[in-house]
Protein backbone atom coordinates (compact mmCIF):
# COMPACT_ATOMS: atom_id res chain seq x y z
CA UNK A 1 0.00 0.00 0.00
CA UNK A 2 1.68 3.28 -0.80
CA UNK A 3 0.08 6.63 0.46
CA UNK A 4 0.78 9.58 -1.39
CA UNK A 5 0.71 12.94 0.65
CA UNK A 6 1.33 16.33 -0.16
CA UNK A 7 2.94 17.88 2.86
CA UNK A 8 3.87 15.89 6.14
CA UNK A 9 6.02 16.71 9.25
CA UNK A 10 8.07 13.79 8.01
CA UNK A 11 7.05 10.42 6.58
CA UNK A 12 8.83 9.07 9.46
CA UNK A 13 6.25 10.80 12.00
CA UNK A 14 3.53 9.24 9.31
CA UNK A 15 4.46 5.66 9.31
CA UNK A 16 5.22 5.34 12.91
CA UNK A 17 1.54 6.19 13.54
CA UNK A 18 0.55 3.54 10.92
CA UNK A 19 3.07 1.53 12.01
CA UNK A 20 1.21 2.26 15.34
CA UNK A 21 -2.08 1.26 14.07
CA UNK A 22 -1.19 -2.25 13.12
CA UNK A 23 -0.66 -1.47 9.33
CA UNK A 24 0.08 -4.17 7.05
CA UNK A 25 4.11 -4.89 6.71
CA UNK A 26 5.22 -2.63 3.57
CA UNK A 27 2.93 0.31 3.72
CA UNK A 28 5.07 2.85 2.32
CA UNK A 29 4.39 6.67 2.87
CA UNK A 30 5.77 9.30 0.33
CA UNK A 31 5.18 13.14 1.03
CA UNK A 32 6.05 15.71 -1.64
CA UNK A 33 7.41 17.68 0.91
CA UNK A 34 8.47 17.50 4.83
CA UNK A 35 8.40 20.55 6.70
CA UNK A 36 10.17 18.71 9.52
CA UNK A 37 12.19 16.34 7.54
CA UNK A 38 15.41 14.74 9.52
CA UNK A 39 18.02 12.87 9.07
CA UNK A 40 20.42 10.61 11.42
CA UNK A 41 22.33 12.20 14.78
CA UNK A 42 19.42 14.88 14.82
CA UNK A 43 20.27 16.73 11.29
CA UNK A 44 17.75 18.36 9.32
CA UNK A 45 16.80 16.91 5.93
CA UNK A 46 15.68 19.42 3.61
CA UNK A 47 12.82 18.24 1.21
CA UNK A 48 12.36 20.68 -1.93
CA UNK A 49 8.90 20.54 -3.04
CA UNK A 50 8.13 17.60 -5.91
CA UNK A 51 11.86 17.44 -6.40
CA UNK A 52 13.46 14.45 -4.67
CA UNK A 53 12.12 11.53 -3.41
CA UNK A 54 11.39 11.37 0.04
CA UNK A 55 8.90 8.03 1.81
CA UNK A 56 8.68 6.00 4.92
CA UNK A 57 8.47 1.94 4.70
CA UNK A 58 7.14 -0.07 7.26
CA UNK A 59 8.89 -3.09 8.36
CA UNK A 60 7.89 -6.15 10.79
CA UNK A 61 10.64 -8.44 10.38
CA UNK A 62 11.08 -10.77 13.03
CA UNK A 63 15.17 -10.48 13.56
CA UNK A 64 16.34 -9.64 17.09
CA UNK A 65 17.61 -5.75 18.01
CA UNK A 66 21.06 -6.78 17.43
CA UNK A 67 20.84 -7.46 13.89
CA UNK A 68 19.29 -3.85 13.11
CA UNK A 69 22.83 -2.81 11.17
CA UNK A 70 21.98 -5.85 8.90
CA UNK A 71 19.12 -3.98 7.79
CA UNK A 72 20.51 -0.75 7.21
CA UNK A 73 23.36 -2.29 5.60
CA UNK A 74 20.77 -3.70 3.24
CA UNK A 75 18.44 -0.52 2.66
CA UNK A 76 22.10 1.14 1.20
CA UNK A 77 22.78 -1.84 -1.35
CA UNK A 78 18.87 -1.84 -2.66
CA UNK A 79 18.95 1.66 -2.86
CA UNK A 80 22.76 1.92 -4.94
CA UNK A 81 21.71 -0.77 -6.96
CA UNK A 82 18.47 0.90 -8.22
CA UNK A 83 19.83 4.37 -8.71
CA UNK A 84 22.56 2.51 -11.05
CA UNK A 85 19.91 0.69 -12.78
CA UNK A 86 17.81 3.81 -13.62
CA UNK A 87 20.67 6.04 -14.38
CA UNK A 88 23.45 3.98 -14.76
CA UNK A 89 25.66 6.22 -12.43
CA UNK A 90 27.62 4.68 -10.16
CA UNK A 91 26.61 5.60 -6.24
CA UNK A 92 28.97 4.24 -3.38
CA UNK A 93 27.90 3.50 0.14
CA UNK A 94 29.64 5.65 2.99
CA UNK A 95 29.32 3.62 6.34
CA UNK A 96 26.81 3.04 7.33
CA UNK A 97 24.43 4.21 4.79
CA UNK A 98 24.95 7.50 3.14
CA UNK A 99 24.82 6.71 -0.71
CA UNK A 100 27.76 8.98 -2.47
CA UNK A 101 28.41 10.08 -5.93
CA UNK A 102 31.54 11.95 -6.08
CA UNK A 103 31.85 12.07 -2.88
CA UNK A 104 28.52 14.30 -2.61
CA UNK A 105 25.74 12.83 -0.95
CA UNK A 106 23.11 11.80 -3.24
CA UNK A 107 20.64 9.79 -0.54
CA UNK A 108 20.20 9.06 2.87
CA UNK A 109 18.81 6.46 5.10
CA UNK A 110 17.21 6.70 8.29
CA UNK A 111 15.96 3.65 10.20
CA UNK A 112 13.72 4.05 13.06
CA UNK A 113 12.03 1.74 15.45
CA UNK A 114 9.50 0.60 18.04
CA UNK A 115 10.74 -2.50 20.15
CA UNK A 116 9.66 -3.84 23.72
CA UNK A 117 11.75 -6.01 25.95
CA UNK A 118 14.12 -6.90 22.90
CA UNK A 119 11.53 -7.18 20.31
CA UNK A 120 11.26 -5.39 17.76
CA UNK A 121 7.52 -4.40 17.00
CA UNK A 122 7.96 -2.71 14.05
CA UNK A 123 10.79 -0.84 12.16
CA UNK A 124 10.68 2.07 9.92
CA UNK A 125 13.04 2.45 7.03
CA UNK A 126 13.12 6.49 5.81
CA UNK A 127 14.75 7.38 2.52
CA UNK A 128 15.39 10.73 1.16
CA UNK A 129 17.17 10.99 -2.45
CA UNK A 130 18.10 13.93 -4.18
CA UNK A 131 16.32 13.43 -8.04
CA UNK A 132 15.38 16.85 -9.45
CA UNK A 133 17.01 19.08 -6.95
CA UNK A 134 18.75 22.00 -8.68
CA UNK A 135 22.68 22.70 -7.85
CA UNK A 136 20.49 26.12 -5.89
CA UNK A 137 18.26 23.99 -3.38
CA UNK A 138 21.02 21.23 -2.49
CA UNK A 139 22.49 21.70 1.06
CA UNK A 140 26.44 22.31 0.74
CA UNK A 141 28.49 18.83 -0.18
CA UNK A 142 25.06 17.31 -1.55
CA UNK A 143 24.28 16.12 -5.32
CA UNK A 144 20.88 15.07 -7.09
CA UNK A 145 20.80 12.33 -10.14
CA UNK A 146 19.70 15.98 -12.15
CA UNK A 147 23.30 17.47 -11.46
CA UNK A 148 25.00 14.46 -11.52
CA UNK A 149 23.36 13.46 -14.98
CA UNK A 150 22.89 16.46 -16.74
CA UNK A 151 19.01 15.80 -17.05
CA UNK A 152 15.73 15.05 -15.32
CA UNK A 153 13.94 11.88 -13.98
CA UNK A 154 10.64 10.70 -13.91
CA UNK A 155 10.28 10.21 -9.69
CA UNK A 156 7.69 7.88 -10.53
CA UNK A 157 10.08 5.78 -12.09
CA UNK A 158 12.78 6.13 -9.74
CA UNK A 159 10.73 5.52 -7.03
CA UNK A 160 9.50 1.66 -8.65
CA UNK A 161 12.98 0.99 -8.82
CA UNK A 162 13.90 1.91 -5.68
CA UNK A 163 10.56 -0.31 -4.35
CA UNK A 164 11.65 -3.66 -6.44
CA UNK A 165 14.77 -3.13 -5.27
CA UNK A 166 14.15 -3.11 -1.63
CA UNK A 167 11.82 -5.89 -1.53
CA UNK A 168 14.01 -7.92 -3.54
CA UNK A 169 17.34 -7.55 -0.92
CA UNK A 170 14.64 -7.43 1.96
CA UNK A 171 13.72 -10.65 1.22
CA UNK A 172 17.16 -11.94 1.42
CA UNK A 173 17.65 -10.61 4.35
CA UNK A 174 14.47 -12.38 5.82
CA UNK A 175 16.02 -15.66 4.23
CA UNK A 176 19.15 -15.31 6.67
CA UNK A 177 21.48 -14.58 3.29
CA UNK A 178 23.26 -12.07 4.86
CA UNK A 179 26.76 -12.83 3.55
CA UNK A 180 25.49 -11.28 -0.09
CA UNK A 181 24.15 -8.44 0.91
CA UNK A 182 27.75 -7.74 2.89
CA UNK A 183 29.51 -8.70 -0.24
CA UNK A 184 27.69 -6.61 -2.08
CA UNK A 185 27.53 -3.27 0.24
CA UNK A 186 31.64 -3.77 0.60
CA UNK A 187 31.73 -3.73 -3.76
CA UNK A 188 30.46 -0.55 -3.31
CA UNK A 189 31.86 1.36 -0.34
CA UNK A 190 33.37 4.34 -0.34
CA UNK A 191 34.86 4.07 3.13
CA UNK A 192 36.98 0.48 3.30
CA UNK A 193 40.65 0.65 2.83
CA UNK A 194 40.23 4.35 3.43
CA UNK A 195 41.78 6.27 6.20
CA UNK A 196 39.14 7.48 8.52
CA UNK A 197 37.94 9.53 11.66
CA UNK A 198 35.13 8.67 13.34
CA UNK A 199 33.29 10.91 15.94
CA UNK A 200 30.55 9.66 18.27
CA UNK A 201 29.38 10.45 22.10
CA UNK A 202 32.40 8.20 23.33
CA UNK A 203 35.07 10.44 21.51
CA UNK A 204 37.04 10.63 18.38
CA UNK A 205 39.01 7.44 16.77
CA UNK A 206 41.29 7.34 14.06
CA UNK A 207 42.62 5.00 11.54
CA UNK A 208 42.26 2.72 8.34
CA UNK A 209 38.43 1.11 7.87
CA UNK A 210 39.75 -2.45 7.24
CA UNK A 211 36.16 -4.56 7.44
CA UNK A 212 32.98 -4.97 8.52
CA UNK A 213 32.18 -7.20 11.03
CA UNK A 214 29.02 -9.90 10.44
CA UNK A 215 27.02 -7.33 12.21
CA UNK A 216 27.68 -4.87 10.35
CA UNK A 217 30.03 -3.00 12.61
CA UNK A 218 32.89 -1.19 11.00
CA UNK A 219 36.54 -2.87 11.95
CA UNK A 220 39.18 0.38 12.40
CA UNK A 221 42.92 -0.47 12.49
CA UNK A 222 43.96 1.97 15.07
CA UNK A 223 48.02 3.37 14.23
CA UNK A 224 48.91 1.51 17.58
CA UNK A 225 47.77 -1.71 15.55
CA UNK A 226 44.51 -2.35 17.96
CA UNK A 227 41.59 -2.58 15.98
CA UNK A 228 38.52 -1.37 17.24
CA UNK A 229 35.09 -2.21 16.13
CA UNK A 230 32.11 0.83 15.70
CA UNK A 231 28.54 -0.31 15.26
CA UNK A 232 27.41 4.23 14.73
CA UNK A 233 28.80 7.20 15.12
CA UNK A 234 29.95 9.74 12.09
CA UNK A 235 32.09 9.10 8.97
CA UNK A 236 34.82 11.07 7.95
C1 LIG B 1 20.51 10.87 6.74
O1 LIG B 1 21.28 10.78 5.78
O2 LIG B 1 20.84 11.46 7.77
C2 LIG B 1 19.16 10.22 6.64
C3 LIG B 1 18.19 11.06 5.85
C4 LIG B 1 16.80 10.44 5.74
C5 LIG B 1 15.82 11.37 5.09
C6 LIG B 1 14.50 10.70 4.84
S1 LIG B 1 13.43 11.67 3.84
C7 LIG B 1 12.12 10.57 4.17
C8 LIG B 1 12.21 10.22 5.63
N1 LIG B 1 11.56 11.24 6.43
C9 LIG B 1 12.41 11.91 7.19
O3 LIG B 1 12.12 12.84 7.97
N2 LIG B 1 13.65 11.43 7.03
C10 LIG B 1 13.69 10.34 6.06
Amino acid sequence: KVIVQEIVTSTMDEAFRLGNENCQEGTVVCAETQSKGRGRLGRIWTSPKAKGLYFSIVLRPSIPLNCLAQLTLMSAVALAEAIEEISGLKPLIKWPNDILLDDHKLAGILTELRAESDQVKFIIVGIGLNVNTPLHQLTSGASSLKVAAGHNFDRAQVFQAILRSLEKWYLKLLHHEFGEIMEEWKKRSATLNKRVRITDSAGIIEGQAIDLDEDGALLIRKDNGLIVKKSAGDVF
